[in-house]
């Protein structure tokens, strides 16, 4: 496939590196307009790929967009003149709240929305390590969207393990709600993910998540709150040593995720009428400490 990876960070640079190697023509689309880019994973051979190459573009069957969910409108926005109308957009980020917005934005494209659990960090520029294998699934968000069931053998053959999932919207809430759980509190209090396990933490991570539970349940996705604390628990205890992606960009004062993780729970639980003092609590906390930064 002829395949553009729009915002080649950690998880950019590993797709675009995997689908490169599998066999795929790969481009990619930074936030720099360098002609090349460099990609080495890990200790294997760096690989070099266009970046900014409209006719690429113009040609594309696949744009893999890897940017953070707060930068997704934007960075399509520029690009929508050079796609023609049967290129799939395949939305790969955290958080929820991207897809009714792009779907807007296109004139008819394919959509896709995908959630990894692949871990990866970006050492430099062109050097990222992977260092979590992970899972990966995707589904339709659009009727179109809906029949590109076949990318589930193109992605899992670059790199497994990849499901096509018809509910993914319930996938994206079950990483939603762990999302809620762990990034703003680890965000708030600078800690690994295994720090939550404190007694310190644990009345606080249960409102939480009780919550979330209640938002979940009334959006129709199936769960109950011994479930999703045991999920929340496990993925903690798995991850115990890791600094979550909002403890990363608060820690670097980076813009998080906050309004597409919590921020996006809390729009569903005011069309739902449910109370969710705590999630609104933690909003707020990461709110104060980005507002701070501007305002120094
Ligand atoms: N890393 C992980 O292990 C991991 C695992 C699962 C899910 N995720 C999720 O995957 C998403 C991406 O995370 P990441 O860790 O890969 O972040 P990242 O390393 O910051 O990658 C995002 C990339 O998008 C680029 N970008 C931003 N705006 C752009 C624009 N307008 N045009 C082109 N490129 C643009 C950024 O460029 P600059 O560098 O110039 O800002 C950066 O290279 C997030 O939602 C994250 O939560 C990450």
């Amino acid at each position: 496939m002829n395949i553009v990876v729009l915002g080649p960070g950690a998880i950019g640079s590993l797709w675009a590196h995997s689908l490169h190697c599998a066999g795929h023509s790969v481009s990619l689309w930074s936030r720099s307009d360098g002609h090349t880019h460099t990609i080495q994973v890990d200790d294997g051979r760096a690989i070099v790929l266009a970046n900014h190459d409209t006719p690429a573009l113009e040609q594309a069957d696949l744009l893999l967009v890897t940017v953070k969910a707060p930068q997704v409108t934007q960075a399509i926005q520029p690009l929508l003149k050079h796609l023609h109308s049967e290129c799939i957009v395949l939305l790969m980020h955290n958080g929820m709240g991207t897809a009714e917005p792009t779907s807007k934005i296109l004139t008819g494209n394919p959509l896709v929305l995908a959630t990894t659990t692949h871990g990866v960090y970006r050492q430099s520029d062109s050097l990222i390590l992977h260092t979590g294998l992970g899972t990966t699934q995707l589904g339709g968000y659009n009727a179109k969207g809906k029949q590109c069931q076949f990318l589930e053998d193109v992605l899992h053959h670059a790199l497994p393990n990849v499901s096509w999932n018809p509910n993914i919207q319930e996938a994206l809430w079950h990483k939603l709600a762990i999302n809620c759980a762990i990034n703003p509190m680890t965000a708030i209090h600078q800690i690994t993910n295994g720090e939550l396990n404190s007694n310190n933490y644990s009345k606080e991570l249960d409102r939480v998540i009780n919550e979330v539970s209640q938002v979940m349940n009334a959006e129709g996705i199936t769960t109950s709150l011994a479930t999703l604390k045991e999920t929340v628990y496990k993925v903690i205890n798995a991850t115990a040593k890791n600094h979550s992606s909002m403890q990363q960009d608060i820690f670097y004062h980076r813009t998080s995720e906050i309004d597409f993780i919590t921020g996006y729970l809390l729009e569903r639980a005011k069309a739902h009428n449910i109370a969710a003092p705590s999630n609104a609590a933690l909003y707020e906390q990461i709110k104060r400490i980005e507002q701070s930064w501007k305002s120094s």
